[in-house]
């Protein structure tokens, strides 16, 4: 059996990829699969400082093991580009016999993301809860809120899905989350939701529950754990992060996978 991949991919950096690549890798180790990781956004490194900090928060935490690709940057644009591609092939073959591969990758379109997103079995796309956002997914007309074109990176996703049906295989399960939203009701809110139910079936994406904004996620990184790590290091849970993990847990139901 090949892995299934999890790809988080966003042309928009602060989204929330790294905080959910972390999140979902770390509940599949501790439902006792064996879990690769790859950083293609290892400039950043976001997702690969995370594992660090958890390798060193010592005890009986679940690892995943964990590589970082940088983008090569030689000057002959189709010599970095097929460097990349080796570099990502050597990654997928050295995790080949774990049961996920969880891919985090940069907030801007590289050849490595590319790579990446014609790999994934599912994308995860998180969204912020602003026009901004949805920016990446569509463009909307002030007026009218009519939906005018996919945008740049919808494209990129699509030429992904056609990579991976030369390839044979099936298509991807694309699944656009929203995250840090307020508990507060605003029309900016409703808004959003009635273009991304539209969007949805236009552009071929299911769209997912996603997270609260919550403080506790960006405490978290420095320790390397994660929401599911809490007992382990003492943190009394609280409303709160019960919330969150049921959110989490949604998730990882909504996205139905195999195995699980
Ligand atoms: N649901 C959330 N609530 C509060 N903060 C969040 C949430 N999700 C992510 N963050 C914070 O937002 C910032 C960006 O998240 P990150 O996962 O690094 O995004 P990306 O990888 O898309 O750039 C980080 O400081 C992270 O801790
Ligand atoms: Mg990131």
């Amino acid at each position: 059996m090949k892995p299934y991949v999890i790809v988080l991919g966003n042309e928009k950096g602060g989204t929330g990829k790294s905080t959910v690549a972390m999140h979902v890798a770390v509940y599949l180790l501790i439902n006792g699969f064996k879990v690769g990781t790859i950083d293609v956004d290892a400039r950043q490194g976001t997702f690969t400082r995370y594992f660090e900090h958890r390798k060193n928060a010592g005890g009986n935490i679940p690892l995943s093991e964990h590589i970082a690709i940088s983008n090569n940057n030689d000057s002959d644009k189709t010599k970095a580009q097929s460097i990349d591609a080796e570099s990502f092939d050597k990654a997928m073959k050295q995790l080949t016999f774990h049961d996920f591969i969880v891919i985090d990758t940069p907030g801007n379109d590289t050849p490595l993301a590319r790579i990446a997103h014609s790999y994934a079995d599912t994308l995860i796309t998180p969204l912020n809860d602003s026009f901004v956002d949805l920016d990446v997914l569509v463009k909307v007309s002030h007026n009218d809120m009519k939906i005018l074109s996919p945008s740049i990176y919808a494209e990129m996703v699509w030429n992904q899905r056609k990579e991976r049906a030369k390839r044979g295989e099936k298509p991807i399960d694309w699944v656009v989350i929203r995250n840090r939203l307020t508990t507060l009701y605003t029309k900016n809110k409703r808004d959003i939701n009635v273009v991304l139910e539209v969007l949805s079936k236009r552009i071929g994406f299911r769209l997912g529950t996603g997270f609260c904004e919550r403080v506790i996620f960006k405490e978290l990184f420095l320790s390397g754990l994660t929401l599911l790590d809490l007992e382990k290091s003492g943190v009394q849970l609280n409303i709160s992060h019960i919330s969150a993990r049921q959110e989490l847990r949604e998730l990882i139901n909504f996205m139905k996978l195999p195995k699980l």
